[in-house]
């Protein structure tokens, strides 16, 4: 490893530079594994993918196979993926419900509480053998906040609440948006590969300053439907929206809401039949929330990145996304739709149709995102002639910062660099 640091950052002279190195090392990547993905807490689902006993969904969380599941009493767990007898993956199946997990390599049948329950051909082992010794490996920690559960392999700098710090806020807002205080994740994932480095998308993922250059296919067609979508350039807020630091490198974008929302706001694209429900959606805000709470929920947008790879943006629908590296150059996304639990099947689907069209890898702006983001990708190739990224908007400001500001990004990059150089 070179002796360059990975970002300068000079708040006297109001300079932040990243080095290119750090989107395309492999050895980074690694040394990312090991100290960010090995010990800070990641996503790995929300509680309604497995309401009842006996649910499970595996998945792929800081690089280990995971079995996310509610046991036979009901708890949450997380279990490595991994077989006591010779390590096959003991669950295949994306998603489901069963009592018991029986292994496809030689048969041994674990019970959803992680228990081994039966053991083919079990006379062939001496008396030592007990199946007490071999349940499934509950990961380290497992914890939640409001629904959402995170999972840690290593020492953790605190607990998941503490951890989450600022944070806690947004998901508040989120929440807060359903009748019961229960949401739920919608059946369907939206999954597709970037080829790019994983944290490209955190940046891109809360970046308005690409807003007007990358979108602007999808601004005109806003434009075109009757929507207002003049954007008070350079105005703080309420004007159009800030960039917030968080704490622990989780950061926000925090947006006067423009182009309107269906839990609070009309617009000509959602069409004549839906005002009728929208406002009464507003009124049971009010009545529940009060008028100030329910502006906050209704007529702002967020776009929160939880450190180190979960990414809420509550705007036209609220997305669950999460992404992880599959090489340097490349990561893997996943992306669910959330929404309040028990909404009209009217509301629901002006949501799913937001997911699909706004969001979705097919929408109106993720593909703009992904070209974007596989450009940087294929402009960090010259990064030996080129080594160092621009990232000081915004620096010489006191005060507030724009949402087209880059404090919110240098926020994520900082805790990043404490964390990938601490001693
Ligand atoms: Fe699972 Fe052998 S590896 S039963
Ligand atoms: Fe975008």
């Amino acid at each position: 490893m070179t002796s360059e640091p990975y970002i300068i950052d000079d708040r006297d002279r109001h300079v932040f530079r990243l080095n290119r190195r750090v989107l395309v090392d492999p050895d980074i990547l690694e040394r990312e594994r090991r100290r960010i993905f090995d010990r800070a807490w990641i996503y790995v689902g929300h509680e309604s993918e497995i309401a009842k006993p006996g649910d499970f969904r595996t998945r792929h969380v800081a690089g280990r196979p995971i079995i996310f599941c509610r046991d036979s009493h009901g708890s949450v767990r997380a279990y490595l993926n991994t077989c006591r007898h010779r390590a096959a993956m003991v669950c295949r199946e994306r998603q489901g419900n069963a009592s018991r997990f029986t292994c496809v390599y030689h048969g041994w049948n674990y019970a959803i509480d992680g228990r081994l329950i039966r053991v083919p051909g079990r006379e062939s082992y001496g008396p030592a053998f007990r199946e007490a010794d071999f349940p499934l490996v509950d990961v380290p920690r497992l914890d939640s906040y409001r629904g959402f559960w995170f999972l840690a392999f290593g020492a953790v700098a605190s607990p998941l609440a503490e951890n989450l710090a600022g944070a806690r806020e947004y998901i508040d807002l989120v929440v807060d948006q359903s009748p019961t205080g229960e949401m739920e994740i919608i059946a369907g994932t939206q999954e597709y590969d970037i080829r790019a480095n994983w944290k490209l998308l955190v940046e891109n993922s809360f970046d308005d300053y690409h807003l007007a250059a990358t979108h602007s296919t999808y601004l005109e067609y806003m434009r075109d439907s009757g929507v207002n979508v003049t954007v008070p350039r350079g105005l703080l807020m309420p004007a159009h929206g800030i960039g917030k630091s968080l704490g622990n490198g989780h950061a926000v974008v925090d947006n006067i809401n423009f182009r309107g929302r269906p839990v609070a706001a009309w617009i000509p694209l959602y069409g004549e039949e839906a005002k009728a429900e929208i406002a009464a959606i507003r009124a049971e805000l009010v009545a529940r929330l009060g008028e100030a709470r329910a502006k906050r929920v209704a007529d702002t947008n967020r776009n929160l990145v939880v450190f180190p790879n979960l990414v809420i943006n509550d705007g036209s629908s609220v997305t669950v996304r999460t992404f992880v590296p599959v090489s340097v150059d490349r990561m893997r996304v996943t992306a669910w739709a959330l929404g309040p639990k028990g909404e009209s099947e009217s509301a629901r689907a002006r949501r799913l149709d937001s997911f699909l069209t706004f969001y979705g890898p097919g929408g109106l702006a993720t593909p703009d995102d992904v070209e974007a983001l596989e450009m940087v990708q294929a402009g960090l190739s010259t990064c030996h002639e080129v080594p160092w990224s621009e990232m000081s908007r915004g620096m010489n400001k006191e005060g507030d910062q724009l949402n087209t500001d880059e404090l919110h990004l240098r926020t994520f990059w900082r805790h990043w660099n404490a964390l990938m150089t601490a001693a």
